[in-house]
């Protein structure tokens, strides 16, 4: 016997409501909050079983259930939409420096007239993401309608589109617990942008599509224009194949109550929205007064690049709600917010030519000669590419339009190139693919890549002039014997024309050669005399770093100086014995030692000192002959006799380290009474633990 008709009606009315909720809180926890909740098999049985209910009650589908965000039918045109409150944009403080936020916290000051003793003014400091602004409206919890922000007055309705976007929610999380329930008209107001990994992942298959010969497809040229194509195509199908994300920042209309009798400040409804489900990002923060806004400018300066979005600047905006109303606006903009940007990161230039550039190691560098465009703040002409695999990937050839991106201060670097267009991408195919010269482009040797390294390197040493200008440069610098006046230009005059070859002709130079130069002025030939006898009293580190042995830097310089205390010790010093040293590993330690036993560089060194370079050598203080070598002890709580700098000069003088927290590493914890934290972590890790006895014994013992 069947049910009765209106029985199965309610039973799959309730399965149906229970089926939406179920995929409402789902979409919830894996868009918003990053943190899935089903796994995917589930979610999609749930969603089938969902679809299947909806196709047997066509009349039950309603816009907000999660269905719908696979998109309908392709549209002829927008419909108009007229902002129930307009949608202001906010005044950009175009000043990239700190003098932009002061600048901002000294008009809203003024404007409410507050004295200088004043306590400073409480703001929310955001993110400002680049992408479109986007004015989402709900009724009684439900997502009615999604407008862009169009002229300010009247904008397009784009629900459509804007309903494939997962981390938007389609109905507000509702529940009973909340502090504030959900507003009966709420409209919400943020960015709709595209993440820099699925950007990356739509332009590829952009490509892919062009590449099959697929019509009217464009790769992007940056995020925001991808998300801005995206929520303004007309076929919603399509607009659900473009990943975007979204983020609120503020609030439209608000009723039957309004925002300012609904909290005090917009940090209280940036965390109302955030437990009404939407997205609101984790950077967001409490700052008062002007030093603390600069402090945020410039600590989100110096980490956007780990966002895994694209920001342009940050925005300002006056905390209480109260302060904002009495700030009120000027010309659709209001006092009470500002954006302060960042120099912009990337910008669009051609490729003249892709050059290879020989380093002082002979490391071949392929870089790309650019037509000079300002980007970072500074103008660039040169983008490296890194080495051939890194120049294979991105493709880049010369004549490509590309994007070059230049953040604080790193190298320019190539993005990618521009194939926007099927034309685009047919002239790029036209050109010549990159490939890595078999010699040196300097001296001709052979370019070797050896097996399991991703660098070219050029093997002529010393007989490449590139290497041994470089080689010259590393050694004359200001931070190894300092030659002053020793610069790009003069060395390369002077090895391009053959009148030094080694370090120490050099030293061999007298006034005559050097006034014979050409563009040589007498006086700065004497300079470089007297720089050159200056620089003869150095010290041990200076003159190993100048050296330029692979991975001796100039702390290893000083850590090797320190320990071994003249050279002769140093270039007859075993891979054992080298590795003695703080912070010499395998790697370092041999490359020190094939150093040593070239016969060539061991002449170098010999020259340089018969030329008169000299510096003081001592014994060194080799920890290695120390009793207490190679172990760590932490101190803690208060010994008997010993102060807590008495023990630690006697473990160090005894070749030991002193650290301040125990870990796996520690040797011996010593504790004394009261010892704390210290000594519990010591007994959970195993470790041993000494009293001061034991510890003067050991040290007794060693003597
Ligand atoms: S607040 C009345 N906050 O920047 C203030 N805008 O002209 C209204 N934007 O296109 C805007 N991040 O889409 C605000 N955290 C943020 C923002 C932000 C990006 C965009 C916004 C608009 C432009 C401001």
């Amino acid at each position: 016997m069947t049910k009765p008709e209106t029985e199965t009606q309610d039973a799959d009315s309730q399965q149906l409501q229970s089926l939406r909720k179920a995929l409402h809180r789902a979409d919830h926890n894996y868009y918003v909050q990053d943190a899935p909740t089903i796994p995917d098999a589930e979610y999609d049985r749930l969603f089938r079983e969902l679809q299947a209910l909806e196709a047997q009650h066509p009349d039950w589908v309603t816009p907000d259930s999660p269905t719908q965000r696979v998109g309908g039918k392709p549209l002829d045109a927008f419909a108009a939409v007229r902002h129930a409150v307009p949608m202001l944009s906010i005044r950009t403080e175009t000043d990239t420096e700190s003098s932009g936020a002061q600048a901002f916290d000294a008009r809203v000051r003024k404007e409410l007239e507050l004295t200088e003793a004043a306590a400073p003014v409480e703001y929310v400091a955001e993110l400002k993401f680049d992408g479109l602004a986007i004015n989402l409206r709900y009724e009684a919890g439900v997502l009615v309608q999604a407008a862009t922000r169009g002229d300010g007055e009247n904008g397009e309705d784009v629900t459509q589109n804007i309903r494939t976007v997962g981390q938007i929610p389609l109905q507000l999380v509702s529940a009973q617990h909340l502090a504030m329930p959900v507003p009966q008209v709420l409209e919400v107001r943020g960015e709709v942008y595209m993440r820099r990994d699925d950007f990356e992942a739509l332009n590829e298959r952009q490509r892919e599509r062009i590449a099959q010969g697929e019509k009217g497809e464009k790769t992007f040229v940056n995020p925001r224009n991808a998300a801005a194509g995206a929520v303004r195509q007309l076929d919603p199908a399509i607009a659900a194949r473009r990943p975007l994300s979204f983020f609120a920042y503020g609030v439209g209309e608000v009723a039957p109550h309004s925002v300012g009798r609904l909290f005090a400040t917009h940090m209280e409804l940036l965390q109302a929205l955030k437990a009404w489900g939407f997205p609101v990002a984790d950077a967001t923060r409490v700052v008062r007064g002007a030093e603390e806004l600069i402090a945020f400018h410039q600590h989100i300066g110096q980490t956007r690049d780990q966002l895994p979005y694209d920001i342009d600047g940050v925005v300002y905006k006056v905390n209480s709600l109260a302060l904002q109303q009495r700030l009120g606006f000027v010309s659709r903009e209001p006092r009470w917010a500002v954006a302060h940007k960042y120099p912009a990161q990337e910008q669009m230039t051609t490729v003249l030519a892709i050059d290879v550039q020989v380093g002082r190691t002979g490391k071949l560098t392929p870089v790309a000669k650019l037509s000079p465009v300002f980007v970072g703040g500074v103008t660039v002409t040169n983008a490296t590419l890194h080495n051939e695999d890194e120049a294979r990937r991105k493709d880049v050839r010369v004549g490509d339009t590309v994007i070059v991106r230049r953040a604080g201060d790193v190298i320019p670097e190539v993005v990618s190139v521009v194939q926007d267009q099927a034309d685009a991408q047919a002239a790029h195919a036209q050109r010549a693919l990159f490939t890595m010269p078999a010699t040196c482009p300097v001296c001709g040797s052979a370019a070797v890549r050896e097996e399991g390294e991703a660098d070219h390197r050029c093997s002529g040493g010393l007989f490449c002039n590139a290497q041994r200008k470089q080689a010259i440069l590393h050694f004359a610098q200001r931070r190894a014997v300092e030659i002053e006046g020793l610069g790009d230009k003069l060395v390369e005059q002077l090895v391009d024309a053959n009148v030094i070859r080694t370090l120490p002709d050099l030293y061999r130079l007298g006034f005559t050669a050097l006034a014979s130069l050409e563009r040589m002025a007498d006086k700065s030939a004497q300079n470089i005399v007297d720089a050159l006898q200056k620089s003869k009293h150095t010290t041990l580190q200076r003159f190993l770093f100048g050296l330029g042995i692979r991975h001796v830097g100039e702390s290893t310089a000083k850590a090797l100086a320190r320990h071994f205390g003249a050279l002769d010790a140093i270039m007859d010093a075993t891979v054992e014995q080298l590795l003695q040293v703080n912070d010499v590993g395998p790697i370092v330690a041999q490359s020190i030692r094939t150093f040593f036993e070239q016969p060539h560089n061991r002449e170098v060194v010999e020259q340089l000192r018969a030329c008169g370079i000299h510096w003081e050598e001592g014994t060194g203080d080799s920890d290695a002959a120390k009793p207490l070598a190679g172990l760590t002890f932490v101190l803690t709580g208060t010994l008997p006799t010993l102060g807590r700098d008495d023990a630690k000069d006697r473990i160090e003088a005894a070749g030991g380290k002193v650290s301040g927290s125990v870990s796996k590493k520690t040797s011996y914890v010593v504790a004394g009474s009261e010892a704390g934290s210290k000594l519990a972590k010591a007994q959970e890790l195993g470790l041993t633990i000494l009293d001061e006895s034991a510890l003067l014994e050991m040290l007794q013992d060693h003597r």
